[in-house]
């Protein structure tokens, strides 16, 4: 009866949203709600095989002779999906919480995505792959304009294409280090000395630099640099050469935030002081911390958040420490939190020296402030640094994103998903810690085991989440995930509670 009451209340209050007048909800009420644009499925969710079903098994086996398949769940249709559902190879329809690991901004078979890549006039764009750092197309820095620039955090003006979220964060990496030999060799080139030595991996010409990242952190894993830098899972470092590089902790704060303040400050108080004591030390030991890199929401983590004054404060302290402040937004970029960067939450004095993307922007890069691109040319860069072909996409999404209103969405649907999710942790023991910012929602179980079977049960009732960390289930929907596709998440997962206990 609760169920059904409850169940009548949210669709009485999700009408009400749809006809309460603008002027009642000025900040959140999305001029025009993007499902009428783009609709997806009616019917919600429909699972009619085991999964992976016989179709997406057939696949998986031939896959499975020609690369490693064995972290592959199901096939996806692409054609038959669209919005916040995916079809698999089967038939099965899931609504989709997940995005291809949070990187689909508008869902499946956008209409305006799939309009502009039919365009004739993108053909050459999508048939040619130019070396953008030598010989780019006419139409670069339009599109460069239209899409990343035209969502750029404030104060950076400036930006590096990449390749994937990976390089992204490396290319950042290597601006920091070169900068902060340029300050040590007061603007002077390299020595004859410097650069024989690097080609010979030795000092002074390589030298012992490093970054700072967090306990629990991933900021990729393409490379010795990016791994370095990760400090998340042993199974995705072990046995490759790594970096010397430092870590520190990262706040771990109890939920929910404002009720445990006194006790989150000191938990982050505790933390600044270790990371002012790893950059001290590592410079008295004549190898200093060229910068800190640092995720807004720390999402393979387990989605671990910090206080806006805790990263104020970071901020303030890498900045003392003659560093560069990197903040990594592969993950929470591009309007899941409620905010195109999360970072624009904190209130800094002083933006990022660098904001790294990737995902949901479809080309990875690195937004600088102004003054860190090398003195000498040709220092940073690869054959492609970038991809025109994924400008077009990202014009589009940056197109809907203001078109749609769709951060204000965001903020709708995430206080929504929070409120409906605060009250099932209310009346479901099994699940803890609700958090979250706009859609990039969390909660936990209490084992991996409890964690990795709930996944379970919430596909075979057509909602297709994944986890993070040892026993976090991270929601991550796509920027169009509006009221209704709440709802059937919460129905979904409340049935899925109801049948555990
Ligand atoms: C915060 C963050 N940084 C970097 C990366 C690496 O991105 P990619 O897998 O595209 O190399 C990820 C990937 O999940 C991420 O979440």
């Amino acid at each position: 009866m609760d169920r059904v009451w409850r169940l009548a209340c949210r669709r009485i209050s999700t009408f009400l949203t749809q006809i309460r007048p603008q002027s009642a909800l000025p900040a959140l009420q999305p001029t025009i709600d993007p499902i009428d644009r783009h609709r997806d499925f009616e019917h919600g969710p429909y699972v009619k095989t085991r999964i992976p079903g016989p179709k997406s098994q057939a696949l998986l086996a031939r896959l499975g002779s020609i690369q490693d398949g064995r972290t592959v769940r199901f096939f996806i249709d692409f054609e038959k999906s669209a919005g916040n559902y995916l079809v698999d190879a089967d038939g099965n329809r899931f609504l989709d919480v997940y995005c291809q690991i949070a990187s689909l901004a508008l869902g499946y078979n956008h209409p305006d995505i799939l309009a502009s890549l039919r365009n004739p006039a993108n053909a050459h764009l999508l048939a040619n792959r130019p070396c953008l750092g030598v010989t780019p197309p006419i139409e670069f820095i339009h599109l460069l304009e239209s899409s990343v620039l035209s969502m750029a955090p404030s104060g950076l003006r400036q930006v590096m294409l990449a390749m994937c979220g990976s390089c992204s964060n490396e290319t950042a990496f290597k601006f920091a280090f070169a900068y902060y030999r340029h300050k040590q060799r007061r603007g002077t080139s390299p020595t004859q000395e410097e650069l024989e030595t690097s080609l010979s991996n030795q000092a002074p010409g390589s030298p012992d630099l490093s970054v700072l990242g967090f306990t629990g952190a991933n900021h990729g894993r393409s490379g010795a640099g990016s791994l370095s830098a990760s400090h998340h899972k042993a199974i995705c470092k072990v046995d490759f050469p790594a970096f010397d590089w430092p870590r520190a902790s990262f706040p771990r704060l109890r939920y929910p935030l404002n009720e445990f303040v006194a006790e989150n400050e000191r938990e982050e108080a505790r933390c600044l002081a270790e990371i002012d004591g790893v950059m001290t030390q590592r410079k008295a030991e004549g190898r200093p911390v060229a910068c800190l890199i640092v995720e807004p929401i720390m999402s393979e983590g387990g989605d671990m958040h910090a206080s806006p004054s805790f990263f104020r404060r970071l901020r303030k302290l890498v900045k003392e420490h003659d560093a560069l402040f990197i903040a990594d937004e592969v993950q929470t970029g591009v309007g899941a939190t409620g905010y195109v960067w999360a970072h624009e939450s904190w209130g800094l004095d002083e933006p990022p020296d660098m904001v790294t993307f990737s995902k949901k922007m479809q080309t990875g890069g690195v937004y600088l402030r102004d003054g860190l691109f090398p003195v000498l040319p040709g220092r940073i860069g690869n054959t492609w640094m970038g991809d025109p072909a994924k400008l077009v996409v990202a014009c589009e999404i940056a197109n809907v994103i203001r078109r749609d209103r769709l951060i204000d969405l965001v903020r709708l649907s995430g206080e929504e998903m929070l409120k409906g999710m605060a009250y099932l942790q209310s009346r479901h023991p099994l699940i803890s810690n609700v958090r979250g910012m706009g859609t990039f929602c969390a909660f936990d179980l209490p084992s991996t085991e409890l964690r990795d079977s709930m996944l379970t049960s919430l596909m075979n009732k057509g909602v297709f989440a994944v986890g993070c960390s040892t026993k976090t289930i991270r929601l991550r929907p796509s920027l169009t995930f509006a009221l209704r596709h709440v709802h059937v998440f919460l129905d979904v997962l409340e049935a899925v509670l109801t049948d555990a206990e």
